[in-house]
């Protein structure tokens, strides 16, 4: 073991889901191994216990996961279990934390953000309970990022063969390669009902999952084909590629587009979902019909006894607050309690483990339950198929009668990617700054409620988070809602997130742009977006 010296390197801040830098910026030592370091340094005594390592296979996975090995033995781990080829999905490694009661795990991956020598990289540490640390921790770690003097590795660098499953060793400290696959295949196969689903997939029910060269392509090919059945043509974009493909692999309308063009085709299969870089986010899809994610989430929870493991009830749900309204009516229903989180899957794990919560979701695609402390994409996609193989119907009807019984919560995002920081801080500046002369008075036709930034207290740990997003709520339960981004890696991102509520069944079938357009109005009108960033339209509208 030798300690190595070193001095901070600049912009080593975690944001919303980590630390994402362009490779470039990884690839420069000691930017990685002061990461690393800082967390080792962060999380308590971990002497003679095991750590989980693996990534989304993107460019400089590989060359990541030897330096954080070598690292690993040398700070005093007992046992580091690794994905086969460096692949673990974030779910999968979220799992296997649980299952084998590891310390915790280091994820590599920047998530949909797009891969190769020129784009992103990034890492994030999972504690315990399989879930992204927090802030806490984050907050530590960036501290120990400030201030770092050595880090610890290795005399000679040893080269792990990752390719074979088997074990070898680092000095004191073993690793065992584990299949990427089967215990999360496991874990699935304990929640939903396997038999139903491939008796649905052995009718004439037809369905096409995109993986989007990232990494759900060998997980979807061992579940969704080998395990339950579906045709050879059902998996598309299947094999995994260090830059996905040239592609973004974020499972949206805009970036999906060779799903969404077949779902909306002349022979569009029964059922259409993607998922992301590292497989936690989720697109579904029906012949010619999009599912919201948020109304996803409530259709989930509405029918969570059809699925073996949350038939008995679940405890409750939560969503992240730009997340549609819509949970909330069948948490209502139900009798269950909702709670509303900033922006960012960390904040469910307290909920989760104080078994507050059963189901939590995000507008961003994102949904999950306590089976893991990820957001899980192959999970949603499995409880859909789950439903559809119990209710029988189609994707469009099951959402339309849930409309009918809860009412629709008419929701759209609009991104504006790339704008300079300071133009996109005075955005919510302006709304903020028109707090007081907005409640109370009138825009878009509503009755304006009340203006404030989101702030959140965990009831669990009463940790507070302030600023997560300004908000405009209107009398009727409609949203505007504005935030930057936590995960670009370039310039800023404002989100402005927009929600309206219908109840009456004969509106309930415009398009979501048209039935928002005076709400979007009005948001434009107060923040100033358009001259301020001089665009005048989003790149991206979900
Ligand atoms: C985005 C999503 C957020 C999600 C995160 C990680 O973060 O909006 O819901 O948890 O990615 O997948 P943002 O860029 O908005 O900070
Ligand atoms: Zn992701």
């Amino acid at each position: 073991m030798i300690t190595v010296n070193t001095k901070p390197c600049e912009g080593q801040k975690p944001g919303t889901s980590g630390l994402r830098k362009k490779v470039k910026v990884f690839q420069q030592t000691p930017y990685l191994e002061n990461f690393v370091q800082s967390v080792f340094d962060s999380i308590g005594d971990f002497q003679g216990k095991t750590l989980v390592v693996g990534g989304d296979g993107r460019f400089f996975n590989d060359q990541a996961i030897q330096i954080i090995l070598n690292m690993a033995s040398a700070n005093g781990f007992a046992r580091v279990l690794v994905g086969k080829d460096g692949i673990l999905s974030t779910p999968a490694a979220s799992c296997i934390i649980r299952k084998y009661k590891a310390f915790g795990g280091l994820i590599l991956s920047a998530s949909h953000n797009p891969a190769g020598p020129d784009e992103d990289f990034g890492i994030k540490y999972n504690i315990g309970n399989g879930g992204p640390a927090p802030e806490k921790i984050t907050d530590a770690i960036y501290e120990c990022t400030q201030t770092i003097q050595s880090y610890k590795t290795m005399t000679s660098s040893h080269n792990v063969d990752l390719t074979d499953i088997g074990t070898s060793s680092i000095g004191d400290m073993r690793i065992e390669v584990i299949d990427s696959v089967a215990d999360y295949a496991d874990l699935m196969e304990s929640l939903f009902d396997f038999d139903a689903i491939r008796q649905l997939l052995a009718s004439d029910f037809r369905m096409c999952f995109d993986a989007m060269h990232a990494v759900t392509g060998p997980y979807a090919k061992v579940i969704l084909q080998d395990m339950l059945g579906a045709s050879g043509d059902s998996v598309m974009n299947a094999t995994p590629l260090s830059d996905f493909g040239g592609g973004h692999p974020d499972p949206n309308l805009t970036y999906a587009k060779d799903l969404v063009a077949i779902m909306y085709g002349d022979d569009a299969p029964d059922f259409g979902a993607a998922s992301d870089g590292d497989g936690d986010r989720n697109m579904i899809l029906g012949k010619h019909f999009f599912v919201t994610p948020s109304d996803s989430l409530a259709l989930l929870a509405a029918n969570a006894h059809c699925i073996p493991a949350y038939q008995s009830g679940i405890s409750g749900i939560a969503r992240s607050m730009p997340t549609s309204g819509a949970a909330d009516r069948v948490a209502q229903s139900l009798g269950l309690d909702c709670y509303e989180t900033p922006t960012g899957w960390k904040f469910f794990g307290n909920l989760m483990d104080a078994d507050k919560v059963t189901l939590c979701g995000e507008e961003s695609f994102g949904t999950g339950s306590n089976h893991v402390r990820e957001k899980d994409g192959l999970w949603a996609v499995l409880f859909w198929l789950n439903i559809l193989a119990v209710r029988k119907q189609s994707v469009e009807s099951i959402v339309t009668e849930h409309w009918q019984k809860f009412g629709r919560n008419y929701y759209s995002r609009h991104d504006y990617e790339g704008v300079a920081t300071d133009a996109a801080e005075q955005v919510l500046q302006n709304v903020r700054d028109q707090f007081e002369t907005l409640t109370a008075s009138t825009l878009a036709n509503r009755q304006v409620q009340s203006c404030d930034d989101f702030s959140y207290t965990d009831p669990i740990d009463q940790s507070v988070s302030q600023n997560q997003g300004v908000r405009v709520l209107f009398e009727d339960g409609s949203r505007i809602i504005f935030r930057l981004s936590g995960t670009g890696t370039q310039g800023a991102t404002i989100r402005l997130y927009l929600e309206s509520f219908e109840g009456d069944v004969e509106k309930q079938g415009m398009d979501a742009q048209d039935a928002l357009a005076d709400l979007i109005a009005a948001a434009h009108d107060i923040s100033k977006l358009g001259d301020l960033t001089d665009m005048d339209k989003p790149t991206v509208i979900t």
